[in-house]
């Protein structure tokens, strides 16, 4: 049986102290360890998190702050820290073979050749030289980051800077990050994954049946099964992240407030700010995807129920949590008609284009998911871009594929011969490809050179061999 739904009080992910702080850099401390969480009312459901929560702590940086990350490993597994939307040297990207090996116990070595290895604890820099973003931090390990992610290796961390920080936009806490999972829970309680190998070190991968990526019935909102939230009847800011293994969602309020059709405010989506709002009747969201919105609940009778209903869903994954309009308060916040400047990138200026293939493909016996029809492999580098070049990839899938690239962020030009569509607009690192679709996406590789992976963000496609490097040289 499904557990109820709009039981338990939505919480938030406590925001993490640094360690220490000296000069221009904060250092914080996360070890990664097995622990239990009340996802479900009254059950203690065994979980992997970043010092033992799910979602894992957020962070908080300041843009210009170096921000030191030291990981230890507690697990039974190798582990590997990526922050995605993050704009970092190559050996602090978590590349998937650059793992952590667990503090104590066997070594089991990457099955493509052995990383940057290290042994109990590894330390991330990030420049944190990047605008302001909601950016997430999750499991990369090779062959096995969706049971890694799925168990509960997932957290935020936000970036903010003076430009952000001067907009009128509800804080505290009318400032609300939504980290949206979906799992499915064991008659006991556990998450259920079909995983290959329950002990995830030896062969990866799901049962055929889950090939396409693994779903689950419940919806999470950070950490629990469908929760509530009782909110002061005034404008709040919700960041919106997909972190689910496949599951895509489209997101509305139900009931939309009387006479208003587009209720969600658009500010911001993977890269941060939007040059302007864009007010929408719902938000899609693909894997890893972030959109963040303004919605302003005094439009609400106060005692009424909203829900935050999921379109795409059937059954009770069209549940994703309600909003309890508590009392009538004071509100200041609101959203500017200009909220930053995005230079667009110029088509004109691209100094090459390439053409990337995503589909499914037999390899050898097995069912597997390929770029160019490769499947993954450390040596094969699909683009070699120099430092400064501004190129265009026309992206083309068979099936949903949420394309993600890490180091840059990049712009949409166009889907197949239209516009690009309602949510690709801004700076984006997580693309939602549909099927038969063609993308044109144009982006400038700055900052660092060295070798990086871009990869369907359906994990399971990821750890089927969906990724390929790129290397900036
Ligand atoms: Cu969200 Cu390669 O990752
Ligand atoms: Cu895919």
């Amino acid at each position: 049986p499904l557990p109820e739904a709009f039981r338990k009080p939505l919480t938030v992910p406590p925001v993490l102290r640094p360690t220490s702080t000296t000069g221009g850099t904060d250092t914080y401390d996360i070890t990664q360890r097995r622990s239990t969480a009340e996802i479900i009312d009254g059950v203690r459901t065994p979980i992997w998190g970043y010092d033992g929560i799910l979602p894992g702590p957020t962070l908080v940086t300041r843009r210009g702050r170096r921000t030191v990350v030291r990981h230890r490993n507690e697990l039974p597994v190798p582990t590997v820290v990526h922050l995605h939307g993050g704009h970092n040297a190559p050996r602090h990207d978590g590349y998937p073979t650059d793992q952590i090996l667990p503090t104590s116990g066997a070594h089991h070595g990457p099955h493509h050749g052995d990383g940057d290895l290290s042994r109990g604890t590894r330390s991330y820099t990030y420049d944190t030289d990047q605008r302001a973003a909601t950016l997430w931090y999750h499991d990369h390990r090779m062959d096995f980051t969706g049971p890694s992610v799925w168990r509960g290796l997932a957290g935020l961390h936000l970036i903010t800077d003076d430009e952000e920080r001067a907009l009128p936009f509800p804080d505290g806490d009318r400032d609300l990050p939504l980290v949206i999972m979906d799992r499915s829970f064991d008659q006991d309680g556990g998450l259920r994954y079909p995983s290959v190998d329950a002990d995830l070190t030896a062969t990866p991968g799901v049962t055929s049946p889950y090939e396409a990526g693994v779903l689950g019935d419940v919806i999470l909102v950070n950490g629990t099964a469908w929760p509530y939230r009782e909110v002061d009847a005034v404008r709040h800011r919700l960041r919106l992240l997909n972190a689910s293994n496949a599951r895509r969602y489209r997101l509305r309020l139900d009931p939309a407030p009387d006479g208003v059709d587009e209720p969600l405010v658009q500010v911001a989506s993977d890269g941060g700010l939007l040059a302007r709002p864009l007010t929408h009747p719902y938000v899609d969201l693909a894997s890893a995807e972030r959109q963040e919105v303004v919605v302003d609940f005094s439009r609400y009778r106060v005692g009424q129920r909203v829900r935050l209903v999921n379109d795409f869903g059937e059954g009770p994954t069209r549940q994703v949590m309600e909003f309890r309009i508590a009392r009538r308060a004071k509100d200041e916040s609101h959203v500017p008609s200009e909220l930053s400047v995005i230079e667009p990138l110029d088509a004109g200026r691209a100094v090459r284009e390439r053409d990337m293939v995503f589909r499914s493909e037999a390899i050898g016996d097995r069912h597997g998911w390929t770029i160019n029809g490769e499947p993954f492999s450390v040596d094969h580098i699909h683009a070699a871009p120099r430092l400064g070049d501004t190129e265009i990839w026309n992206l083309y899938a068979d099936f949903h594929h949420p394309i993600h690239l890490h180091l840059v962020h990049f712009q949409v030009l166009g889907r197949g011969t239209k516009k690009p569509g309602r949510f690709d607009h801004g700076w984006k690192d997580t693309l939602d490809l549909r099927p038969t679709e063609q993308a044109r996406i144009i982006t400038r590789f700055d900052g660092h050179r060295g070798k990086y992976v871009f990869h369907c963000h359906n994990l399971e496609h990821e750890d089927m061999m969906m990724m390929g490097n790129f290397e900036v040289r």
